[in-house]
């Protein structure tokens, strides 16, 4: 273990404070110790973002492929879980069916019609907590239509999913796979064989099995629950915190809503400022020096790619809300190098989608002016940060 001696802010930080107002530990770290070892998360954590990006594009060094990824163990390998040549052989079949226009022509229609039902529901009661009323629904049911799983009751597929979280975090904490965990990714897996047979128009599931050369079911089932698990708590995520930042900036919230051409870039600068998957983790294949750092083989170095996009560096003035920089899409949101998110694309269809209908069909919309509505609607969270609740009133 390294000698916090070395990393006296690292030594500091607490869970409580990465999980909270994160951005000005973030700042002081990328300062003093742009890699840092945080007793807290015995881990490295990186927050500078050339560093960053060296550190996702480099995957001999820093790989997935290691014990520590609980994921694996309860729903078998994947993308998200190889490096090298086994990655490249799992991700490759989903990638043509995950490229911009092949996703804008198999699901814009249905995406807007999901955001226009639960529109539809929303608009005459006044008022509503934008998370879990709207965001989380947008992205199940998006990713329920993706894998062809709409015709499954989503009350099914969510309980299988907070199972199967569930069983991921027990084995992170060094317990066995749960038999619940093992049901649920049982039943799961039942459910989606029979997408995979259909036609490739059918579904993305169904589409990546036509191009499948050498994948058996089991890797395309564990791929699409990885794909399930990746689309749904992060865009939720994604769309909350896009609603957030223009709930926060009512100038730029009437700026869209008067010129929607401007939507792409306040999304993207709403990505940079606080990306749902605000960290991601990577241990290190052998010794190796990452700047001030002298890090050992086996040890966790967690990316913070919430510290990446706020590097001043890169960003000037990089607290500020502006969808007018000029390099926006130099976010690390997405993350970078062999693991970069394969769902981008339907994401950011997704949130455009969603948000543009809420300030059209809810032009008045604001957030609710209760002091406990505000401290609640601000995004929070270690890994995963969005806000706890969005309540609004229109
Ligand atoms: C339609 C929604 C989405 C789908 C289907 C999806 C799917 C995936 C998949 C399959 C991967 C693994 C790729 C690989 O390992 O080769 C991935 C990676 C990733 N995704 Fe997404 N994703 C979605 C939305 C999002 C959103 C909204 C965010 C954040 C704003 C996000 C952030 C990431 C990040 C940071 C990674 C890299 C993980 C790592 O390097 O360890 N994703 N995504």
């Amino acid at each position: 273990m390294p000698d916090s001696a070395n990393f006296p802010l690292g030594a500091q930080i607490t869970l409580d404070e990465l999980a909270g107002d994160v951005h000005p530990v973030l700042h002081r770290l990328r300062a003093a110790e742009p890699v840092s070892w945080l007793p807290a998360l015995n881990a490295w954590l990186v927050t500078r973002h050339d560093l960053a990006i060296a550190v996702m594009r480099d995957a001999k060094t820093y790989t997935v492929d290691h014990p520590g990824f609980s994921t694996a163990q309860v729903v078998g390998p994947s993308m998200l879980s190889l490096d090298g040549a086994e990655h490249v052989r799992q991700r490759r079949p989903f990638e043509a069916p995950f490229r911009r226009t092949a996703v804008h022509n198999r699901f814009r229609q249905s995406v807007a019609q999901h955001i226009s039902k639960l529109l539809d529901e929303l608009v005459p009661k006044g008022e509503a907590e934008l998370r879990r009323e709207f965001a989380g629904p947008v992205a199940v049911k998006t990713m329920m239509t993706a894998l062809g799983l709409d015709d499954v009751v989503e009350t099914a597929v969510l309980g299988w999913y907070d199972t199967i979280v569930q069983a991921v975090t027990q084995v992170t904490a060094g317990e066995p796979v749960s038999a619940e965990g093992r049901a649920a990714f049982a039943a799961l897996r039942q459910t989606l064989l029979p997408s995979l047979r259909r036609n490739p128009e059918a579904n993305l599931l169904a589409a990546a099995s036509g191009m499948a050369q050498g994948l058996s079911d089991e890797e395309i089932v564990s791929n699409a629950a990885v794909l399930l698990f990746g689309g749904i708590e992060t865009t939720e995520g994604m769309i909350a915190n896009a609603l957030y930042f223009l709930l926060t900036n009512p100038a730029w919230l009437k700026r869209v809503q008067a010129d929607a051409t401007l939507l792409p870039a306040v999304i993207e600068e709403t990505l940079r400022l606080e990306p749902a998957a605000g960290v991601v983790d990577r241990y290190a294949a052998q010794d190796t020096r990452l700047a001030n750092a002298e890090i050992a083989a086996g040890d966790l170095v967690r990316v913070s790619l919430s510290g990446a996009n706020r590097d001043s560096a890169v960003f000037p003035e990089p607290d500020r809300f502006n969808p007018l920089r000029p390099n926006l899409r130099e976010h690390v949101a997405f993350a970078q190098g062999p693991h970069v998110c394969l769902g981008l694309h339907l994401a950011r269809l997704e949130a455009q989608l969603a948000v543009q209908q809420v300030l059209v069909r809810l032009p008045e919309v604001q957030l609710q002016p209760s002091e406990m509505a505000i401290a609640v609607a601000k995004p929070r969270g270690l890994v995963f940060r969005k806000p706890e609740a969005l309540w609004v009133r229109w």
